[in-house]
């Protein structure tokens, strides 16, 4: 089956095609959607939905879309939703880090839980999944691999980053591959 991943990420196309090798995954790019699609919703469910909904009416596939956001226990949720663009709009990992970093300075909880939604339109028919994962943020930045916040979310039971874990194992135990599993075996299901 063929079946569209709403997103201009090539990191987040190469972490699910690890996770869906029985689908044909393809990118925006691959069916040429070079527009922007609007995320101007204040819930993940709601950007996720706008996405998915693009693609199944402009293109007429069975598509499936993500958002995620970090959540932190010590700032009520934020950045949440506006994770991307939690420093400003240029969405730069390094800049988000930092804020956040200095937001945690003097606060000595530091739970956080990274949170994905996914929408997929499947036959006209909208089915929504959902994976998180528990952790805290680190003091300090350490490992070069994966995106985001990878260098300062430790998940919990662990002593290393997010960027210091391989795409496999990072898969295992992310918010985006509980989410992707939940999707993987409603495919497999039908
Ligand atoms: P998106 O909805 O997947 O585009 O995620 C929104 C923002 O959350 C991204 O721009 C990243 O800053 C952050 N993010 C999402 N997933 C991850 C992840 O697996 N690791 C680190 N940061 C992430």
């Amino acid at each position: 089956m063929k079946i569209v991943f709403a997103t201009h990420n090539a990191n987040k196309v190469q972490e699910v095609s690890a996770l869906l090798p029985s689908l044909e995954l393809l990118s925006l790019d691959a069916i040429r959607c070079h527009e922007d699609i609007p995320e101007t919703a204040a819930t993940l469910e709601g950007n996720a939905h706008l996405k998915a909904f693009h693609v199944f009416e402009n293109y007429g596939l069975n598509c499936f879309a993500d958002d995620t956001g970090l959540e932190v226990a010590a700032l009520d949720g934020a950045p949440g939703v506006y994770s991307a663009r939690y420093a400003g709009p240029e969405n730069d990992a390094v800049k988000n880090m930092d804020k956040l970093l200095k937001e945690l300075e003097n606060k000595p909880n530091r739970a956080a839980r990274f949170r994905t939604v996914i929408c997929l339109y499947l036959n006209g028919r909208v089915h929504y999944f959902e994976g998180s994962c528990e952790g805290s943020i680190s003091k300090e930045k350490s490992g070069c691999k994966g995106f985001g916040y990878d260098p300062i979310f430790i998940p919990k039971g662990f002593d290393r980053s997010f960027a210091e874990m391989t795409l496999e194992e990072k898969g295992r135990i992310s918010h985006r591959g509980l989410a992707v599993a939940k999707l993987i075996q409603f495919l497999n299901a039908l």
